[in-house]
């Protein structure tokens, strides 16, 4: 599914859970060594569909290791995102004639636990997602929210190597057309010669999973 709200220049890879042909390569296993065997499954399997991405892009499928901040390292001449919830692992990489940068999230479909909405959405975002939750009940728009905003993260983080706080974009929703935009407050970011004060999303609600995707266009 994620394939929906990704461009057509990307390759993807996903699974329903946990894959027992998934292994990881022995340079990766540090990263897990002391990881809990729920970590290690959703890494492993999360890091098999990124070689299977990589090898439809024809780009190199070795060691995915893990950078600065937890970000993944992909082989020169590759950009990408990886995301795992509960009963989802999905890997999307591209190349960067095409795309700058990207981010996808993944999340269950389900209310977020009492006080998360207050944590990470500004009071307009606040307000749109309680009148999307009444409007439009099918989607699980708080869920959605924080998913965006995941996914935001993932694709500001490699082009700008900083933080960014919940409260440091501010996401619109198009509910009709599946799609988002995110207004950088904390500043733009660069993306070679361009300065982007937004971010262009996408999102779907399918299968019990919420799915959003962010992505720069070179
Ligand atoms: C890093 C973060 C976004 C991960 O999201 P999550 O929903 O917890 O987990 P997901 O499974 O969807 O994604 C985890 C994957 O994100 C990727 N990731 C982690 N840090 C990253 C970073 N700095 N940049 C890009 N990708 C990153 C990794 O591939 C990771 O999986 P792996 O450790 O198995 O390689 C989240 O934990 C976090 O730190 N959020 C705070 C920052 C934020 O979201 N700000 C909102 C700004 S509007």
């Amino acid at each position: 599914m994620i394939e929906r709200i990704v461009p057509t220049e990307t390759e993807t890879a996903e699974a329903y859970g946990d894959l027992p042909e998934a292994t990881l390569l022995p340079e990766e296993e540090p990263i897990v060594k002391s990881a809990v065997a729920k970590r290690r499954a959703e890494f492993t399997t999360a890091r098999h569909c990124a070689r299977q991405a990589l090898t439809r892009l024809g780009a190199p499928a070795g060691a995915i290791l893990t950078g600065e901040r937890g970000a993944p390292l992909w082989p020169e001449g590759v950009v990408g995102s990886i995301t795992h919830c509960e009963g989802y692992r999905a890997a999307v990489v591209a190349r960067p004639a095409h795309i700058t940068s990207i981010g996808v999230d993944a999340e269950p479909a389900l209310p977020l636990p009492s006080g998360v909405l207050e944590a990470v959405a500004l009071a307009d975002e606040q307000v749109a997602v309680k009148e999307l939750l009444e409007s439009a009940p099918d989607v699980r728009w708080d869920r959605l929210l924080f998913s965006a905003k995941e996914s935001v993260y993932k694709a500001w983080y490699p082009l700008t190597r900083r933080f960014l706080e919940f409260e440091e974009a501010r996401l619109v929703f198009d509910p009709a057309g599946g799609t988002f935009t995110a207004h950088l407050l904390a500043g733009p970011a660069r993306a070679g010669s361009r300065t982007l004060h937004t971010f262009d999303g996408r999102w779907l609600s399918q299968d019990g999973i919420v799915l959003t995707s962010v992505t720069v266009p070179a």
